[in-house]
């Protein structure tokens, strides 16, 4: 099969030329992409000898504007063109330690270093040799993979996942990001080689989980993770998820596959992975939370508030940022049962205002949460909660609308407070501004300079503050 009309890229012309006196080949996750006709960022391309100088050969090629980056430990060097990046390495043979991932790396033919890849679809090679020019060298069938939409490794997968765990985690994101099955055997490999996840590093793990995370449907992934066995080792939390119980013939939700169905309806709307990371935790403390009780059936009390305070420690572990990601993950974690408990049409402005200033800037993201939340196999259940959810956004928004809470500014400022009552920085300033607030969210005051200033000299004087020298 040939794919030179695919190369349409003068580049490849160039790289050609340069590697005339060397075998010189496309290989990797670019081919596999190329066939797949997706999007590819970068360029990876292996040559039977010295990847640097083949680099530097084509860099002189393309014009002196083009800079080599050479990474001399690991025999690459990487040029961008054209906002692309160009990866050069010479073919390698690989053999593994037990205890580690980094292999032992010797110089190779074409056939090693295709060998030594973790799957069929990404052990394809295109070569850009004259004579063979565009022609798939394709020793493991990738291409009737690639059809077939499987994942399966070129050789034994129980080496191959043994030798870098870390294809484990891979196997399941290109299952997932494809939409591609694994293969039986390499599925059992995977079960068999589960407890070999521990020699992986927790930031290679967490990247691979965010991009499963990042998939259209990254239930799939999930599905996967949880019936190989490594969801255990690397998320046990979310396995307690897992199960039904039963008292008196009444049972509760599965939350596990509960919380996949919010989190691919999250996926459906939003691409921002802080909101997918608040899906997948949002009940997380169910099961440290969960009662029986004879009148009401199953409870689970308080576990956004649990879910909430699980949330650094989790993301600690994962070491996932702790900064304002965390924070927003946190806050949705807290406020998911909220929307919903206003749906009542009773409900006070002020309860509204109270959930507008503590969602801030995450409303919308929270709203898009809730709204997901509400699974049920009852479909007239659905349509009746939605609707009625649907009124809720719509009282938040009129209320946002007439008093501008949710980026709530308070009307006074501490220095002002300051100036007026002659006082130095200290806890009456603190409680001064605290009153105002609850005075605007209670609906007490309206959020005005004036109805604020009046209520400052107010509260001022209740707690003997002088008036201004
Ligand atoms: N590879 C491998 N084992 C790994 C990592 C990578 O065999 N643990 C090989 C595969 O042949 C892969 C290539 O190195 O195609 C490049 O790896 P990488 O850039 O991580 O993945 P891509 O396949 O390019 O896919 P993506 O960019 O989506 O991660």
């Amino acid at each position: 099969m040939n794919f030179s009309k695919k190369l349409t890229d003068p580049v490849f012309k160039v790289i050609a030329e340069a590697g005339s006196d060397v075998e010189t080949y496309l290989v990797g996750g670019f081919v596999r992409d190329l066939i797949l006709n997706r999007p590819s960022k970068d360029i990876d391309v292996v040559c039977v000898g010295s990847g640097i100088s083949l680099a530097k050969v084509v860099a002189g090629k393309l014009g002196n504007h083009v800079n080599v980056s050479i990474f001399k430990n690991f025999g690459t060097a990487m040029l961008k063109h054209d906002g692309v990046e160009i990866e050069f390495v010479g073919a390698r043979k690989e053999s593994y330690r037990r205890d580690s991932r980094k292999p032992i790396v010797e110089d190779g033919t074409l056939e090693d270093d295709q060998n030594r890849r973790d799957f069929t679809i990404n052990a394809l090679a295109i070569s850009l040799n004259e004579g063979n020019y565009g022609e798939l060298i394709d020793p493991f069938n990738g291409l009737g993979d690639l059809k077939k939409k499987l994942i399966r490794t070129p050789l034994d997968p129980a080496i191959t996942f043994s030798d870098d765990p870390l294809r484990m985690m891979r196997a399941i994101r290109f299952a997932t990001q494809l939409n591609f099955d694994i293969e039986a055997d390499t599925f059992e490999a995977i079960i068999n080689n589960k407890d070999r996840i521990n020699i992986v590093s927790q930031e290679r793990i967490t990247d691979e989980l965010n991009k499963i995370i990042m998939s259209k449907k990254p239930s799939y992934g999930f599905k996967l993770l949880y019936h190989g066995g490594l969801l255990e080792l690397i998320f046990p939390e979310m396995v307690k998820l897992q199960g039904v119980e039963n008292i008196d013939g009444k049972g509760h939700k599965d939350n596990f596959y509960h919380t996949l169905q919010v989190l691919d309806k999250v996926a459906e709307k939003s691409d921002d992975l802080w909101l997918r990371w608040a899906a997948i935790l949002h009940d997380i403390a169910k099961p440290n939370t969960k009662r029986f009780d004879k009148e009401v059936g199953w409870t689970f009390h308080g576990h956004e508030d649990k879910g909430a305070r699980m949330v650094p420690g989790i993301f600690r572990r994962m070491k996932l940022p702790l900064h304002e990601n965390m924070k927003k993950v946190k806050n949705l974690v807290k406020l998911h049962l909220r929307p919903i408990a206003l749906v009542n049409d009773r409900v006070t402005d002020s309860a509204l205002r109270r959930l507008l200033f503590e969602a801030g800037d995450d409303l919308d993201d929270l709203l898009l949460l809730c709204r997901a939340d509400i699974t049920s196999k009852n479909m007239d259940k659905v349509k009746r909660y939605l609707g009625n959810f649907s009124k809720v956004e719509k009282k938040l928004k009129d209320v946002e609308e007439r008093d501008k809470v949710k980026n709530f500014q308070p009307p006074i400022s501490g220095e002002e407070i300051m100036s007026h009552f002659a006082i130095k920085p200290g806890r009456d300033v603190g409680v001064i501004k605290e009153e105002i607030k609850e005075a605007i969210l209670e609906g007490k005051i309206r959020n005005n300079y004036q109805e604020a200033f009046d209520l400052m000299i107010e509260i001022g004087e209740k707690i003997g503050l002088g008036k201004q020298k």
